[in-house]
């Protein structure tokens, strides 16, 4: 099997490209480096079932001749904004990156027959969703231009899949933690902390709760789904079990990182506008295949804090 992986040298992406290549396949990486790192897939130089193509998914002649030359069988689909706050500092962010990244592979996807696709889609589909939120749940209200283009590629997807044969797999995630991240609230604990080990000024009243989930957990999940969902057009959530709040993440890093330094909280119930101060997600779909979450959302909280103190970010 030959897969795409788009966005191949961001934080999930590269940590795909890793696992697709000890199962045997051959993988093609493209990245335009927005936000990815080459240093997140330098230790793959080498290895010859392995290419990387720095290429912007908007370049629609360079992503012709790419699929053109590179043929491959199936694509996972990882390119996006990823960076929720500038996505809503620029509403154009994510309209680009993530809708007509999405739109522009569909396309060449249709015209070179190629039939296979992961999507990587996210919790902020749901905006501020009240319970436990189930894959069919709705109506879908977004409160950031991340989950509204998210969700418009969605809708983009399903046309493609169910009008043009193109089997696609959704996977729905919330937050995903682990090294060679860029962002989000441990990377951002971990950096303060470096600059000055005294203090930690936290983003909101730091009691936001989530469910969190470890990379490797999560690229699991992916080929996991990816082996067993069947029909045209499947959607699935994936999250560890539980939820963490920020005050107990904070906690988790200062132990680990400087114990004598004093958290600070701010006053608002949100870190930034568009983040969703708590919600609770509900996995059964891909329980009911027989996926189980390695770890609840604070183990998988912990060991991401372990593992980037270990590696690095
Ligand atoms: N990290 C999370 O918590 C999380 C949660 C839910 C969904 N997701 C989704 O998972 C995917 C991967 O996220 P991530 O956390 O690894 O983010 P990331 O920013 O590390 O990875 C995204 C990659 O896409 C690349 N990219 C952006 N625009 C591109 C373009 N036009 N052409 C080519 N490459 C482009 C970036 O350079 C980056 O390397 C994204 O689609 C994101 O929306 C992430």
């Amino acid at each position: 099997m030959h897969a795409l992986v788009t966005g191949g040298a961001g934080f999930i992406g590269s940590h795909l490209c890793d696992r697709l290549l000890s199962m045997g396949y051959r993988v093609t990486a493209i990245d335009n480096l927005h936000l990815g790192k080459m240093q997140n897939i330098a230790h793959l130089a080498s290895n010859s079932a392995f290419a990387f193509q720095l290429i912007d998914m908007l370049d629609a002649e360079a992503m012709e001749a790419l699929f053109k030359t590179d043929r491959p069988d199936c694509v996972f689909h990882l390119a996006a904004n990823s960076d929720i706050a500038a996505g809503n500092d620029d509403a154009s962010l994510d309209l680009k990156l993530n809708q007509l990244t999405t739109t522009t592979l569909l396309d060449i996807m249709r015209r070179h027959d190629v039939k296979r696709l992961f999507f990587a889609s996210t919790s902020a589909v749901f905006g501020e969703a009240d319970g436990r939120i189930h894959e069919d749940f709705g109506p879908l209200q977004p409160i950031s231009f991340y989950g509204a283009s998210k969700l418009a590629a969605e809708a983009y997807l399903s046309v493609y899949a169910h009008s043009f044969g193109i089997r696609t797999l959704v996977l729905r995630f919330p937050n995903v933690i682990g090294e060679r991240s860029t962002h989000g609230a441990i990377y951002d604990f971990i950096r303060k902390l470096k600059d000055d080990p005294t203090r930690l000024p936290v983003l909101g009243n730091g009691r936001q709760t989530k469910p969190y989930l470890y990379v490797g957990d999560l690229v699991d999940a992916i080929l996991f789904a990816w082996d067993r969902s069947e029909g045209n057009y499947a959607v699935f959530h994936a999250a560890g079990i539980g939820e963490t709040s920020v005050r107990d993440m904070a906690e988790i890093v200062v132990s680990k990182v400087s114990p004598a330094a004093t958290i600070e909280y701010g006053s608002s119930d949100r870190g930034w506008l568009g983040d969703v101060p708590r919600f609770s997600y509900d996995t059964g779909r891909l329980e009911q295949l027989g996926w189980v979450p390695k770890r609840t959302s604070t183990e998988a909280v912990e060991y991401a804090v372990e593992r980037i103190l270990t590696n690095g970010f």
